[in-house]
């Protein structure tokens, strides 16, 4: 690496530790293992933004889980290999699940770091448990707390005003992968048990678009930032406007990215009437919207 390459690297991790928080004292630590020339691949799934910016905290190139899923050769070889993911009902996207299941792996150390907003439960664990299942062992997993964009139980509003010490968190879990810890978390049931998880989780995966929302037609523009943002395609215009249809991911990317709030969430659970606040919603704020339409269009 020549000494202009090296000043390269350099700003990027500086930018990423300005971004990311982290306390003075950690810079030198973190910079030096950071130079230490591992090659670390982080590959992510993002609705609003959260798991971006912990995967760009991790990576100065993190991958799109659903722009690698076009490729047919889904094979990599690193030092280090990452996943960074946002928890669904304690468990993982179905689209992350489905790019572990069908990718392959070669790294000596493994880590994922799932983004949640209120209550991670035995996420760890399950993911744990699941890509052992499917061929995969992660030597580090470890949740972090951000905010919640689930509609259904959280006012955006509120929500985006709860400070979560993100930074400090994630500080403490840059330290950790540097020095390669080795550690899976463990958490307690608390109010969950796992008959009402499974329920959860099958509500969540068998959802399709035009179960989940609903269209404000008077407030439509058509500018399809929905179609942009939606990792599986799901909106076009028809010949009387927005139309919607599809397995869905449910992980509310369009909801949130829609400029004129024109889509709601039709009532996600009996118990819930739709949603708290059809005029709040969340983009994490160190990520634009043109990085999500990069990371999620189809
Ligand atoms: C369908 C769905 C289910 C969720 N389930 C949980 C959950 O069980 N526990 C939790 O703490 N957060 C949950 N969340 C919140 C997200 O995990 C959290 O806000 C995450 O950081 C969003 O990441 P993103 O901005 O990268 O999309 C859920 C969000 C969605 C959309």
């Amino acid at each position: 690496m020549n000494r202009r390459e090296a000043l390269k690297r350099m700003g990027a991790s500086l930018a990423a530790i300005a971004l990311a928080g982290v306390a003075p004292k950690t810079y030198a630590a973190i910079l030096k293992e950071r130079s230490n020339n591992k090659k670390r691949l982080v590959f992510y799934f993002t609705a609003t933004g959260n798991s971006l910016f912990i995967a760009k905290s991790l990576s100065d190139n993190p991958i799109s889980i659903p722009q690698e899923l076009k490729k047919e050769n889904l094979s990599y070889e690193a030092d280090e290999i990452g996943f960074v993911f946002p928890d669904y009902a304690a468990s993982a996207p179905m689209i992350v699940r489905e790019f572990l299941k069908k990718a392959k792996f070669s790294a000596p150390y493994m880590f994922s770091v799932i983004t949640f907003g209120n209550a991670a439960v035995n996420v760890c664990q399950w993911w744990d448990k699941f890509s052992k299942e499917n061929g995969v062992t992660f030597q580090y997993i470890k949740s972090i707390l951000m905010v919640d964009n689930y509609l259904p139980v959280f006012d955006m509003s509120q929500q985006i005003t709860i400070d979560k010490h993100t930074d400090e968190n994630l500080a403490k879990i840059i330290e950790d992968l540097n020095a390669q810890k080795t550690f899976v978390e463990t958490a307690e049931m608390g109010f969950f048990n796992e008959e009402m998880l499974s329920r959860m989780q099958e509500q969540h995966f068998s959802m399709t678009a035009d179960r989940l929302l609903e269209l404000k037609k008077d407030r439509c523009i058509e500018c399809l930032t929905c179609e942009k943002v939606c990792p599986h395609k799901n909106f076009r215009l028809g010949d009387n406007g927005l139309e919607f249809s599809g397995k869905c991911e449910y992980c509310l990317a369009c909801v949130h990215a829609c400029p004129e709030k024109a889509l709601t969430l039709k009532s996600a659970n009996p118990q819930w009437p739709g949603e708290r606040n059809p005029e709040a919603r969340y983009r994490n704020p160190n990520i634009s919207l043109n990085e999500i339409i990069r990371s999620n269009q189809q």
